[in-house]
């Protein structure tokens, strides 16, 4: 079970990922996915920066994730350990995740996760996460 999750995990959060960035993204999200974002966190550099905050404080490998909760209607905010999926963990729907397992930015970022975390906004498919939250709705 737990070879299941870390391995089952670790392609679930992957899929997500890949899709969630594009070299072409960066900027700010529209319509109903910016609308809720500024409704449950008062404005997207609010939630930007709690969502940052989060990723940034996992403790050792793991992921930060911007999802939805369907009971409540509302965007969430989680840091998840190891490769614990969103979903099959918490019930709430992945909707944009960063990768801080070492791998993920220790050529370009060394240790420093904060520059990397920050520098990941530059390159969000705002479109993947918005069509993401359409579906999760
Ligand atoms: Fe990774």
């Amino acid at each position: 079970q737990p070879a299941l999750r870390f391995n089952g995990g670790g392609h679930v959060n992957h899929t997500i990922f890949w899709t969630n960035l594009s070299p072409n993204g960066g900027g700010e999200p529209k319509g109903d996915l910016l609308a809720a974002i500024v409704r449950d966190f008062g404005s997207f550099a609010n939630m930007k920066e709690q969502l940052t905050n989060a990723t940034v404080a996992v403790q050792g490998s793991g992921w930060g994730w911007l999802g939805y909760d369907k009971k409540t209607s509302m965007l969430t905010i989680d840091a998840m350990a190891n490769q614990d999926p969103l979903q099959s963990t918490t019930g709430r729907i992945p909707l944009l995740g960063i990768d801080v397992w070492e791998h993920a930015y220790y050529l370009q970022y060394k240790n420093v996760r904060p520059d990397y975390v920050k520098a990941i906004f530059d390159i969000v498919n705002w479109s993947n996460v918005s069509e993401r939250y359409e579906n999760a709705m």
